[in-house]
């Protein structure tokens, strides 16, 4: 086997150097030189290999082949419907929050609907994820582990075992032997998933990469890691939660407004099919500060609580803080509480909180926000089966939001009894509801509908 070299080579300006150096003499940045394997530019090799002629988009041949069913919902509706033969697919998150967890789950269902998986660890020991499997009551003969972080090796073994599928879990443990920096660095971390690539691709084989997350909340690698694979998947949660959300940040097969909620128990990750019921479950009655809004959640309406609360500053400044939602759009709905409706929250701390730990960026979201500090700055409660939907503008005026059908349907299932949205979405409902639907068209109807004034 000839023997691979390797250079270094500026991320900056791309200048070759055969040893590593703290500071590129071309360009003068610092930490800026990564290995890179030199590729092979023989011309006897292009000479050599068969060169298949372009096709026309017409001429390409694909077979109409379903796309694997993961067996878990949550995850298969987060990847477009499954997953697509020959791709690779990115898990990022944080340390402990149940990666592994959840791809011993899939190669669990993968394998006994007759699937041969792959799963390759590099951070535990066979024994180890025989553990975990006992937990998980992962059984079956076309499950195979195995426990190595070099590359070479790991080409042979998944050339002799053909399977239907991979699992690495993680690409920071990979190694490539020719490169002399460590596993995890950033050659290393492309190099091999430049490697796995090849394997998805040549061989039509899925392949799901484990990445971990850097403080800041990046998968730890460059950046080019996301831009080589298929779909980025991030898996998140609070720590002190049991609820698990997987949404896709990148999807080239499936879009990416899709979550997949999980709960974790003592056996393994369970699905969540009711998200509204979840969130809302151990709601306070009749309190101050507590609103339910509908939030599009990818093509599922899930009913959300949003708590406020708001005290006397003590001191100069008042302290405003907001958590699942952005802490810019809680300050502008503030103002426009200020403003319009002449509520004096500038002597008044405020703290908002999304319960359940979820994310809402849906402009619909805004009238919920609003009612729960007023709600709470005025100490009335709302009625607990009210669901407040509708974007706030700045002038005061109700906006319109989509697919507000859909919504309040999500509400009537679950027993609400009223829904406030916006006066210009009320034409656009066309079924027979069996809940009170009560169109508003400014911030002053909705404070009046919902607190009486
Ligand atoms: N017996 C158990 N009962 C309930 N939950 C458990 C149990 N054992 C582990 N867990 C949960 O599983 C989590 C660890 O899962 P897992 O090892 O899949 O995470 P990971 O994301 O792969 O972590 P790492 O980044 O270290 O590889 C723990 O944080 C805990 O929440
Ligand atoms: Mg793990």
């Amino acid at each position: 086997m000839p023997k691979i070299k390797t250079k270094f080579i500026c991320q900056e300006c791309g200048y070759e150097s055969p040893k590593w150096m703290g500071k590129c003499p071309e360009c003068g940045v610092w930490n800026s030189l990564v290995e890179e394997i030199e590729q092979n530019n023989d011309k006897a090799y292009i000479a050599t290999t068969n060169i298949i002629m372009p096709l026309t988009v017409d001429e390409i041949e694909i077979t109409e082949e379903e796309r694997l069913k993961t067996g878990l919902d949550e995850l298969d509706r987060v990847l477009g419907g499954g997953i697509v033969r020959g791709s690779l697919i990115l898990v990022g998150g944080d340390p402990g929050i149940g990666k592994s967890t959840l791809l011993l789950q899939v190669s669990k269902n993968l394998s006994l609907n007759g699937y041969k998986v792959f799963y390759i660890s590099g951070e535990e020991s066979e024994k180890q994820i025989k553990i975990r499997a006992q937990r998980l009551k992962v059984k079956g003969s076309n499950l195979y582990i195995v426990s190595e972080t070099n590359l070479d090796i790991l080409e042979k073994h998944i050339q002799n075992l053909k399977p239907d599928i991979i699992i690495v879990d993680s690409i920071q443990t990979m190694f490539k032997m020719e490169l002399q920096s460590a596993p995890g660095s950033v050659s290393q971390v492309r190099e091999s998933t430049l490697t796995f690539m090849r394997i998805a691709k040549g061989l039509s084989i899925p392949i799901f990469i484990v990445g971990h997350v850097t403080k800041e909340g990046a998968i730890a690698g460059p950046r080019v890691l996301e831009h080589m694979v298929d779909t980025v998947l991030y898996f998140e949660g609070e720590r002190h939660h049991t609820y698990r959300v997987i949404r896709a940040v990148k999807n080239r097969f499936g879009s990416t407004n899709e979550i997949g909620i999980f709960e974790m128990k003592g056996d393994g990750l369970k699905e969540v099919l009711n998200p509204s019921e979840v969130m809302l479950s151990g709601r306070p009655e009749d309190v101050p500060g507590s609103a339910v809004v509908c939030s599009l959640e990818g093509t599922r309406p899930v009913l959300v609580e949003i708590q406020a609360l708001t005290s006397a500053t003590a001191f100069g400044m008042p302290r405003r803080m907001a958590t699942g939602i952005d802490y810019n759009r809680v300050v502008l709905l503030m103002a426009v509480l200020e403003k319009r409706v002449g509520m004096q929250l500038q002597t008044f701390d405020a703290y908002i909180n999304v319960v359940g730990g979820l994310k809402l960026d849906e402009p619909a979201c805004d009238l919920g926000i609003v009612c729960a500090i007023a709600s709470s700055f005025r100490n009335i409660p709302i009625d607990s089966k009210t669901v407040v939907i509708g974007e706030l503008g700045l002038t005061g005026e109700v906006r319109g939001v989509n697919f507000i059908e859909k919504r309040i349907l999500e509400a009537q299932k679950l027993g609400f009894e009223r829904c406030i949205i916006p006066y210009e979405n009320i034409k656009a409902i066309e079924d027979k509801l069996d809940i009170n639907v009560i169109g508003v068209k400014n911030i002053y109807e909705v404070l009046e509908e919902v607190l009486g004034g």
